[in-house]
């Protein structure tokens, strides 16, 4: 039904092209920019990360478009005969804003087993110079070459002077391409285009508009810019440059278009089709066609007298709260002007003479410029260890975390507290990046403390299934791992964190319910190890007693990954950022009251 009603909503030209088709070699040869989609599923797929694949085969597709159906056996065909010749398939769903729906569809209803990549804001099919469902595109992942562009396969037809039709023999020149590429026949591949797709064709309606009126920079570009980017990329924070002027934007416009279509920035993306988390940075497809559009137009300054950027103001460090109940002192640390530093680990004893309870805690970073991140904990007092779990056992609860761009306090929820037993200490993991210049970094842990006892402990399971279970040949691309565990109690779940190392790909978790029903919880598809935030849930899920947790995930040991320090190394588990780890941490509390 809603299939039905999809390809109605949908309306597109079938244009069975009766020209006579022939392909030509373009003059130069055609190169496509990279680019990253998630597809129907939640995984994320990046031009560049197939580079060891002879091709990548672009296949558009849309569930509406009957004609491009019809044809899905002749894509598993295609698929099947060269999958095995390190020929990679990719569908690319591009119909605006029923792309997910429809990919769902089109995955689960023809069974397509195949990555149906979700184009909601349609940038890759702009980028690509995608105008129809059934183009497809043959991709040199290496170069970012295109050496084939046109239809799946051109039918051979037979005259029929009473309808003025003439003979067409059918000439494959996409199975051509795909053999002289299985074959590495690479010289004898020109850049085939042929101008015989039949398919429908796909409207680009935001594109259109955007055309025709050029995204105002003051009114609806910078807005988004002050909202996405800037409490980043500001005077004094932790982004390589401040977007604190048009002109600085349009300088740096090119490359914010290539950040912001492989999803690189903003940083701590999640799936945006699983749950909601606050403190995630989802970009809407609205939001990336505006400021996409707008730097294809050249990043025009347009008319409005007002810079916002220039009245933004850097985020400041002040106690949102008031002064704390209790401050810690991170003990000074000077960050050189340059090198990659390992965390920092300190731990400083808290001073408390009887059992105190936390409500809120606030970190106020020394310098922002250098700061990266860093986590906090309660531990025993004098605790130098590091953390290795399931080796040192006491009472040990992870506090909160700091990440640039969202250093408000954090309250922990109604009815809940943090349990700080007399005798203990914050040890703090500090990862510090440097700017170009030496600095001294001086952060406070602001500790606000609960009246009174809270009803719930606040807490944080971590489930692992790491140290000896971890053993990565080098080079693998997507080595899998899990991990799982049933919560006895009934729990109220609040926030999530996928931990792993310079390895990690990606992290899913999802519950299974003692009925045997399922949710997912969070999908972190692109995981990057800089970027590791508690990720919050809008609204807490609660869990029954008996609800079984499952965390999926993957390292990739290969060349491919950028922040892999050597491919060649077989990785094992470890305390060590070259060493792996694979966590996900459940912060929840019980909703049975302590009393
Ligand atoms: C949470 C902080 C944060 C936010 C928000 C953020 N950035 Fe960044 N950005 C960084 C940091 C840190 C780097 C440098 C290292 C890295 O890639 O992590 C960076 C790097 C970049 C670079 C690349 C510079 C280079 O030389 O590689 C561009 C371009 C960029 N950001 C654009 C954006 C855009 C556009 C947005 C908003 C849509 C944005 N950023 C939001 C922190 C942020």
């Amino acid at each position: 039904m809603q299939l039905m009603n999809s390809i109605r909503r949908f309306r597109f030209a079938v244009a069975f092209s009766l020209l006579v088709i022939a392909p030509w070699s373009a003059a130069d040869n055609e190169r496509i920019a990279n680019f990253a989609l998630l597809d129907a599923e939640g995984s994320y797929h990046q031009l560049r990360k197939y580079g060891d694949y002879k091709a990548v085969v672009i296949i558009s597709m849309a569930a509406a478009c009957e004609e491009n159906l019809e044809s899905l056996h002749k894509y598993r065909l295609l698929q099947t005969t060269w999958e095995n010749q390190g020929i990679v398939f990719l569908a690319l769903n591009s119909t605006a804003e029923t792309a997910l729906e429809d990919s769902r569809t089109l995955g689960s209803l023809y069974q397509l087993d195949m990555p149906i990549l979700v184009d909601s804001s349609q940038l890759v099919a702009e980028l690509l110079d995608i105008r129809k469902a059934g183009e497809v595109l043959v991709v040199d992942p290496d170069r970012f070459r295109v050496v084939y562009r046109g239809g799946l396969d051109l039918e051979t037809r037979r005259a029929d002077p009473s309808r003025n039709i003439t003979p067409v023999v059918a000439t494959d020149y996409l199975a051509q391409t795909l053999a002289h590429v299985a074959n590495e026949e690479w010289d004898a591949l020109t850049n085939t285009v042929t101008s015989g797709v039949t398919g429908c064709e796909i409207t680009f309606p935001a594109r259109d508009a955007d055309l025709a009126s050029v995204p105002d920079y003051s009114t609806e570009v910078a807005p988004i810019l002050v909202e996405k980017c800037a409490s980043c990329h500001s005077e004094g924070g932790i982004a390589p440059f401040a977007m604190n002027s048009h002109m600085m934007v349009q300088g740096w416009s090119p490359m914010m278009k290539e950040v912001m279509l492989t999803k690189r920035m903003p940083p701590a993306q999640v799936d945006p089709s699983v749950n909601h988390f606050t403190n995630a940075r989802y970009m809407d497809a609205e939001e990336l066609q505006t400021l996409v559009h707008w730097i294809d137009a050249g990043s025009p300054r347009g008319d409005g007298e007002i810079d916002p950027l220039t009245l933004f103001e850097s985020p400041t460090s002040e106690w949102e709260l008031g002064e704390p109940d209790y401050i810690v002192e991170v003990p000074a640390f000077t960050v050189p002007a340059t090198g990659v530093l390992d965390y920092e680990n300190v731990t400083i004893n808290l001073p408390f003479k009887e059992d105190v309870w936390i409500k809120s805690v606030q970190h106020l970073p020394g310098d922002r410029r250098v700061l990266h991140h860093l986590l906090s904990y309660i531990v025993p007092a004098d605790y130098s260890e590091r953390i290795v779990e399931g080796e040192n056992d006491q009472y040990r609860e992870f506090l909160e975390g700091y990440a640039p761009g969202k250093d408000e306090a954090a309250t922990y929820p109604e009815d809940a507290g943090m349990f700080v037993p007399k005798g203990s200490a914050v040890q703090m993991s500090l990862h510090y990046t440097t700017f170009g210049k030496e600095t001294v970094d001086q952060t406070l842990l602001g500790l606000y403390f609960a009246d009174e006892e809270p009803k719930y402990q606040y807490s944080t399971y971590s489930l692992s299934h790491g140290g000896r279970n971890i053993v990565i040949p080098p080079g693998v691309s997507e080595h899998k791992m899990s991990a799982t565990h049933v919560f006895e109690d009934e729990i109220m779940l609040h926030g999530l964190r996928p931990h792993m190392h310079y390895r990690g790909k990606y992290m899913k978790f999802r519950v299974v319910y003692p009925d045997g029903t399922q949710d997912d919880i969070i999908n972190v598809p692109d995981y990057n190890f800089n970027w590791q935030p508690t990720y919050r849930l809008s609204e807490p899920m609660l869990l029954p007693a008996g609800s079984r947790v499952i965390v999926e995930g993957a390292f990739d040991n290969s060349q491919f990954n950028l922040g892999n320090p050597d491919p060649g190394a077989t990785v094992r588990g470890g305390a060590q950022s070259w060493d792996e780890m694979f966590i996900g941490y459940f912060s929840y509390h019980k909703t049975a009251p302590l009393h």
